[in-house]
């Protein structure tokens, strides 16, 4: 199952904009210090920029890592391109811009082999349920100063629904969740065990929260390009069916493309926003 592509990526963005979950964010956006030094786990096409600077944080120090060089470089162009449209233009920098006050770089690499760094915020959105969480907390605890803050959005939580009801429902999610759980490091249930997990260790959940998907036609039309996100999520859903021998999975798979193409399909999927400090 391959998330990583920018056509998906950015198609995501509205979906998580409207799934976020609010008081998590406020709590976060209270909590953060003036000026503050932000490390972004995997990613992606950098949408956490926008929207920073959306929620009102215009002075920063950004490194976005991401391991998908194209990603990378999507996400440079196009985030001066948004960021000089927000703050009134941008100066290109060797892994980046500077904009207004912030300033802004994206590497290619693995984040959770990130260095001893005295960062204010980790964010790592839509990736704690893709990579052991020793790994991830072990990564977020050397990238953060001492009073540092580890922020965990769309981070998914084993419920997989689609509406109407279709008699194999069930099994299907039952599967998809199964082979999400095979492959090596990922955890269906991430959202889940990670609460459990900074409620029991030493530092503090500062928030928790539902930041479900869902994604509904409007008189039978997809917002955005969220048709695509669809399709894809539909794609993830139909590779964990193969092999499975899931009963009636042929049927379910037809019927759900149909009712995706009459713009009849709703999809959620059940996740948390984490507020953690280490
Ligand atoms: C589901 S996407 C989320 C991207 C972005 N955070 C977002 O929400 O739009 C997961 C991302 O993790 C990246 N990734 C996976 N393992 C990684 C690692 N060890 N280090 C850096 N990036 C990684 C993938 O390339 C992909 O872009």
């Amino acid at each position: 199952m391959e998330h990583a592509n920018v056509r998906y990526l950015e198609a995501k963005r509205g979906v998580d904009d409207r799934a976020l979950n609010r008081r998590v964010r406020d709590r976060l956006l209270a909590d953060l210090p003036p000026a503050p030094e932000i490390v972004e786990f995997a990613a992606g096409t950098g949408v956490t920029l926008p929207r920073l600077v959306e929620w009102g944080v215009t002075e920063f120090d950004y490194l976005g890592i991401e391991r998908d060089a194209d990603l990378v470089s999507y996400a440079r162009d196009r985030r001066a391109a948004d960021l000089a449209d927000a703050v009134g233009g941008v100066t290109p920098t060797e892994q980046g811009f500077r904009a207004g006050d912030a300033t802004v770089a994206f590497r290619t690499g693995d984040a959770l082999a990130v260095d001893d760094g005295d960062a204010d915020l980790v964010v790592a959105q839509a990736f704690a349920d893709l990579v052991p969480h020793d790994d991830l907390l072990a990564a977020a605890e050397r990238a953060l100063g001492p009073d540092g803050l580890l922020y965990l959005p769309i981070t998914f939580d084993g419920g997989t629904l689609f509406q109407p009801d279709h008699p194999a429902d069930d099994r299907v999610e039952a599967a998809y969740h199964d082979r999400i759980a095979a492959e090596p490091g990922r955890d269906p249930r991430a959202g889940r065990h990670l609460l459990d997990r900074c409620r029991a260790a030493d530092g503090d959940l500062l928030g928790a929260g539902a930041s479900d998907w869902i994604v509904r036609p409007i008189e039978g039309e997809y917002p955005g390009d969220e048709g695509f996100f669809l399709s894809r999520i539909l794609e993830f859903v139909a590779d964990a069916l193969d092999g499975a021998n899931v009963d009636g999975a042929t049927d379910w798979i037809e019927t759900r493309r149909r009712q995706l193409a009459a713009g009849e399909l709703t999809y959620v999927a059940h996740q948390y926003d984490l507020l953690y400090a280490p």
